[in-house]
């Protein structure tokens, strides 16, 4: 109890005053002229990101499976002032596409400033019974695919200072019945890549990670998802899309959207970030560091 009150209080108290404290403006023109490669973009958020990013003048390379509302995103990107829109279609259900589609965009754009991974196979609210086969593809398409396209971006990403943005969900910090695989694969990676975002930091590697909360949005997938089974006010996916944009120009660890204003601070944990912050004194990194 005394060491709690000696060190705990004050360290939480300059802890959540630095975690919520906003440090810099977003300027649309953060994104004016930047290589960005949004995932999943054919609807939904995706395809929401890839207008605003349009807008403030970027070039982007989009990709999902459907060849036809790609070229349809594509070409009202143009209209919107991208500087440069291209897609190349595949599925991530293909390490071998994701791995090549990255190099192809790189070429496309002349590098990459911005890799968003958005996308995910889509998946029913169902009880989980036996579907391990289902499990697999779902930690493949919404897991593994996003290790494989940004260890394939990363070269590039170093290169320009740059940021990956990881779309995770709710589902993905906290538990909820029926999305058992979904959630496996929202908090595989949080694991995955706050880890790999203390790493940058320990190793001097300037490659920002955003991992982005989201609650309910008003996609047509999600709402024909949870129709009659959830009910829930839901966001407006054109706003979610900004906000995710907003805090990945400025470079935050986290970005939290959902229509309930206590999320973000429910959710954020600071538990979890006095351990990791204390935990992190603990080691040396000597051994690992310029190999
Ligand atoms: N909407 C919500 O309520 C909500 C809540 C929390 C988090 N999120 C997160 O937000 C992100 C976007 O969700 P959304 O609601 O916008 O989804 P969405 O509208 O269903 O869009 C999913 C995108 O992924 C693509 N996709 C599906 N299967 C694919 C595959 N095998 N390979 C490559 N691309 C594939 C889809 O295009 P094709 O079908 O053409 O391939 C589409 O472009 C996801 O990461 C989701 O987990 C959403
Ligand atoms: C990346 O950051 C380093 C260190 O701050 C800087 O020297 C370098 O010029 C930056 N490169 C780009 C492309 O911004
Ligand atoms: C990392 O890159 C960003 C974006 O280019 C830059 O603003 C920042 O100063 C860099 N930080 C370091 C420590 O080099």
């Amino acid at each position: 109890m005394a060491f709690m009150k000696k060190y705990l209080l004050p360290l939480l108290v300059l802890f959540l005053g630095y975690y919520y404290s906003t440090h810099d403006e977003f300027r649309p023109e953060m994104l004016k002229g930047k290589r960005v490669v949004v995932t999943g973009a054919s609807k939904g958020i995706g395809r929401e990101m890839a207008y605003h990013l349009s807008r403030m003048g970027a070039h982007v390379v989009l990709t999902a499976r459907s060849e036809e509302s790609l070229q349809k995103v594509v070409s009202r990107c143009l209209d919107l002032g991208a500087a440069s829109a291209h897609y190349i279609a595949g599925t991530m259900e293909d390490m071998a596409f994701a791995e090549q589609f990255v190099v192809k965009a790189g070429k496309l754009m002349g590098g990459v400033d911005m890799l968003i991974l958005n996308h995910i196979t889509q998946s029913s609210l169902s009880l989980f019974h036996d579907d391990v086969r289902s499990l697999r593809k779902v930690m493949e398409v919404n897991f593994l695919s996003y290790v494989v396209l940004s260890v394939a971006a990363l070269p590039m990403l170093k290169q320009s200072n740059g940021s990956i943005v990881v779309v995770s969900s709710m589902a993905g910090k906290m538990t909820q019945p029926l999305v058992a695989s979904y959630s496996a694969s929202k908090f595989a990676l949080d694991g995955f890549f706050s880890t790999i975002r203390k790493e940058h930091l320990m190793t001097s590697v300037n490659v920002s990670i955003t991992l982005c909360v989201l609650g309910l949005i008003d996609t047509e997938t999600a709402m024909k998802a949870v129709s009659g089974v959830f009910t829930s006010p839901a966001a407006p996916k054109e706003e979610c899309a900004l906000e995710i944009i907003k805090g990945a120009a400025l470079r935050k660890d986290e970005v939290y959207y959902d229509s309930w204003i206590w999320t973000p601070i429910l959710l954020g944990n600071p538990g979890r970030r006095i351990m990791e912050f204390l935990s992190l004194r603990k080691y040396n990194m000597d051994k690992f560091v310029n190999n």
